[in-house]
């Protein structure tokens, strides 16, 4: 396993391997790498001759809002490294860029790319241009790396909308797999952001996940009130302590809001407890 932090590097391995008609998965990640990341490096070597993971905290998503967000978002890379190499197959590169390599005109003056209309909802409405940051970064990884394949967490669900729409828009050649939400024991989704809660936090988070999963249960046993469900589940949560930006019922297909006719759907939450902004959802199959 290497580690480059150039361009100019990562294309000259690439090139190589594709000279010799090997597949090339990338794993895009800003470190602080825990279990649900190593799933998505196992699933990209199942799915690639070679896997590059990206470790880049990325400036161009982290809004004013979040203020100092960016600065504390904890910087692992010795770490990381550790954990890739414990694996059983071990990653072929880690792509470490500084944010000048990154974004060498700035990042404020860079050109962005935007998905409007699944980005200014749910998490973009609290979180103003984090999907442009997002989906830039995304397609600049994809510039610099050329995979065949890029694997992300289901735990940003919409997220993972936006890069997908991005691609078909776009038309990259990179398939894009989505992998099921890694959670610890008492139901909490992992995310590099729990760092930030006390063990007793950590524990009360679990609520989060436990109000989805309520509200999936009322949906498949018939309820049809979808206000009154989100309403429930937004004063649970502050009955526990959590500050919740929202609760949603949404179709899966594109965020819009639910109705009956909907192949899929998806509940979405997020919230605060302490200094940690959690997010997660369930998806569901419509009962009908
Ligand atoms: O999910 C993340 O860690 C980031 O948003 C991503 C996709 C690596 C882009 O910076």
């Amino acid at each position: 396993m290497k580690t480059i932090d150039t361009v100019t590097g990562l294309r000259i391995m690439v090139a190589r391997w594709r000279a010799n008609g090997e597949r090339v998965a990338l794993v895009p990640t800003m470190g602080n790498l825990h279990a649900g990341h190593l799933q998505l490096v196992e699933r990209a070597r199942k799915n690639a001759h070679r896997v590059i993971v990206s470790i880049f905290v990325n400036p161009m998503q982290f809004s004013n809002r979040n203020g100092g967000d960016f600065e504390r978002y904890p910087r692992t890379l010795e770490e990381d490294g550790k954990k890739l190499s414990a694996m059983g197959y071990q990653p072929d590169i880690i792509f470490a860029p500084s944010v000048q390599a990154m974004y060498p005109a700035g990042f404020k003056q860079e050109a962005r790319i935007e998905v409007p209309e699944i980005s200014n909802i749910l998490c973009g409405e609290f979180r103003p241009g984090h999907f442009v940051g997002v989906a830039t970064v995304v397609a600049k990884l994809f510039n610099m790396a050329q995979p065949d394949v890029a694997l992300f967490g289901e735990k940003d669900f919409q997220q993972l909308l936006v890069i997908r729409r991005l691609v078909a828009d776009l038309c990259f050649p990179v398939e894009i797999i989505g992998i099921p939400t890694v959670r610890e024991k008492n139901g909490l989704a992992m995310s590099s952001r729990n760092a930030y809660l006390s063990s007793e936090e950590r524990e009360r988070a679990a609520v989060l996940y436990q109000t989805l999963q309520q509200a999936q249960q009322q949906i498949e046993s018939g309820e049809r009130d979808f206000a009154m469900i989100q309403a429930q589940a937004t004063a649970k949560l502050s009955e526990a302590g959590f500050q919740p930006e929202y609760f949603e019922i949404r179709r899966a297909q594109d965020l819009q809001l639910a109705t009956d006719m909907d192949e899929q759907q998806v509940i979405l939450a997020a919230a605060w407890l302490g200094e940690a902004r959690l997010i997660d959802n369930i998806v569901m199959e419509s009962p009908d």
